[in-house]
């Protein structure tokens, strides 16, 4: 598998930011290019889980992630809700990979269903029509059948379903040791390295 240079990094309003703000700390570290989208539930999730005020502004946004994690500047770019001219908007210049992290039922069934009236709807339809990887990490508890039917479709899209289902085989000796067991599932998935957590058979 080659690994993704250039990645869409979505969060949604579900429980599990600090999963999506984890993985976009991984991504800048390792030199990857993100493009950023956030829904405005997910503002508030953040806020409401990790005392995280994301900045409506996208410019805004980027000084403030920048800042967050001392990260290279020029990597991240930050999209507002509607930006129709951003690259992820088209399947003439779309990213290696995309993250959906968290995602809500909602957005997960508006992709299952091609809605595209958000650009991270529109994002996410560019990546299963151009056959490009897809990952959707969603949460919810418990799932109805209108939630696994929607994700057997974008299995069946060739989406990857990754829900946040931490194991806890490593033994987490904090919160940190838990959302990063989900992490590094993604990392692997799209293919960037990491040292998050000892691979099964392997010592610590
Ligand atoms: C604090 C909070 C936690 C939520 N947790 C979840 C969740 O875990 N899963 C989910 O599907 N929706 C959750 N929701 C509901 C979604 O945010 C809501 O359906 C929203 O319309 C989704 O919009 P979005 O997908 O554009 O972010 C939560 C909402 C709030 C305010």
């Amino acid at each position: 598998m080659s690994a993704a240079r250039t990645i869409t990094l979505a969060f949604t309003g579900a429980s599990g930011m600090p999963y999506g703000i984890r993985l976009l700390e991984m991504l800048l570290a390792q030199g990857i290019r993100v493009y950023l989208l956030y829904s405005q539930v997910a503002q508030i999730v953040a806020q409401q889980e990790m005392k995280l005020m994301l900045p409506s502004r996208a410019q805004e946004a980027e000084a403030f992630f920048n800042d967050y994690f001392n990260a290279e500047k020029g990597l991240l770019k930050v999209f507002g809700r509607e930006e129709w001219f951003a690259p992820v908007a088209s399947g003439s210049n779309p990213a290696d990979a995309m993250v959906i992290c968290p995602c809500t039922m909602g957005t997960l069934s508006a992709v299952a269903s091609g809605l595209n009236q958000k650009l991270i709807e529109r994002a996410a339809d560019v990546m299963l029509k151009e056959n490009r990887k897809l990952i959707l990490v969603p949460r919810e508890m418990p799932f109805s059948v209108i939630h696994l039917e929607n994700m057997l479709r974008l299995a069946r899209c060739g989406a990857i379903i990754l829900p946040a289902n931490p194991g806890f085989y490593h033994h987490p000796q904090s919160i940190q040791d838990i959302v990063d067991f989900v992490v590094a599932r993604i990392l692997d998935h799209l293919g960037v390295a990491h040292t998050l957590m000892p691979r099964w058979g392997e010592e610590s």
